[in-house]
């Protein structure tokens, strides 16, 4: 079995965007800038937003942060979104999500640029995704690929099981494993699936992006199967200060014996999704209309 490190993976593409960044300052070109948008204290949404900006200033990005408590209107978020859309400094941007429920995400979203959207979630890009033409790919179902690649898992002709399947996650990476040149036969599997564990018997690569901590286990893997792992919860520990470790969707200790490859939690995924909206943002910056 081979642990797929993802921090690894992940700093050495950071440093490919920074020599990018490098060239592009010493040809007089500006550094692309990035900006987030955080609103209400949800611990998981600031600390990925914190990663976001110290990422952004690991590979010379510029960063803004643009907070706002729980009871920002939608309206209000709508005027910033608009904002952001028409700052000329400002090359892409994201709002973390979830959002307060008083607030439509799908409206927030829709609102973006879809030319600033390097979190890909709006649906021109999304449609763009599922044409095969060339977009802001969002960024866990990027980051997820590029481990696939980096370590040379085989994908042509092999059976690919996404459980879950959400616009983030599930069904954007459907898209991209089974497009031309990864060429996997993917079923993607959800919470009215039936033989769940049969399925799963059979997959080559299991993606496991359903939010249920432990919820892949042994009996539900073949042996030699890569396994992904996208699940984040926080579940109380006492043996941390924070008095909460995440928490993946795999039974990794018992899973692990079994399999070619898995990504651990934290160090897995994690990391990735980081560095791939670091090239997304690089992307946007070169696009500029300037
Ligand atoms: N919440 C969880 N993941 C993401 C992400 O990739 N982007 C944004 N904007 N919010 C998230």
């Amino acid at each position: 079995m081979q642990l797929i490190d993802g921090k690894k993976t992940s700093a050495e593409i950071k440093q490919e965007i920074a020599d990018e960044v490098k060239n592009m300052v010493a040809a007089g070109k500006k550094a692309p800038l990035l900006a987030a948008v955080l609103v209400g204290h949800d611990g998981g949404s600031e600390t990925y937003v914190a990663h976001k900006v110290k990422s952004c200033e690991e590979v010379g990005f510029g960063s803004r942060l643009i907070r706002f408590e729980d009871d920002i209107t939608e309206e209000q978020l709508l005027k910033t979104v608009d904002e952001l859309n028409n700052d000329p400094e400002v090359d892409g941007f994201i709002v973390q999500l979830p959002l307060p429920k008083h607030i439509n995400e799908q409206k927030i979203i829709e609102a973006i640029n879809p030319e600033k959207d390097v979190d890909g979630f709006h649906p021109t890009n999304l449609g763009k995704l599922v044409a095969g033409l060339d977009t802001f790919v969002s960024a866990t179902p990027m980051g997820i690929v590029d481990l696939i690649k980096r370590y040379k898992i085989e994908t042509a002709g092999k059976h690919c099981v996404i459980i879950g399947r959400s616009n983030i996650v599930g069904r954007p990476l459907s898209i991209l494993m089974s497009q031309k040149g990864i060429d996997a036969t993917v079923t993607v599997c959800h919470s009215r699936t039936e033989n769940l564990k049969e399925i799963c018997k059979s997959a080559d690569i299991i993606v496991a992006a359903l939010g249920r901590p432990g919820f892949v286990t042994a009996d539900m893997v073949k042996e030699g199967a890569a396994i992904i792992d996208v699940g984040t919860t926080r579940v109380k520990s006492d043996q941390t200060k924070s008095g909460w470790k995440l928490k993946g969707d795999v039974d990794f200790d018992n899973v692990a014996p079994l399999c070619s490859y898995i990504t651990p939690v934290p160090g897995g995924v994690g990391p990735m999704t980081i560095c791939s909206l670091m090239k997304n943002t690089l992307k946007a910056g070169k696009q500029r209309k300037k």
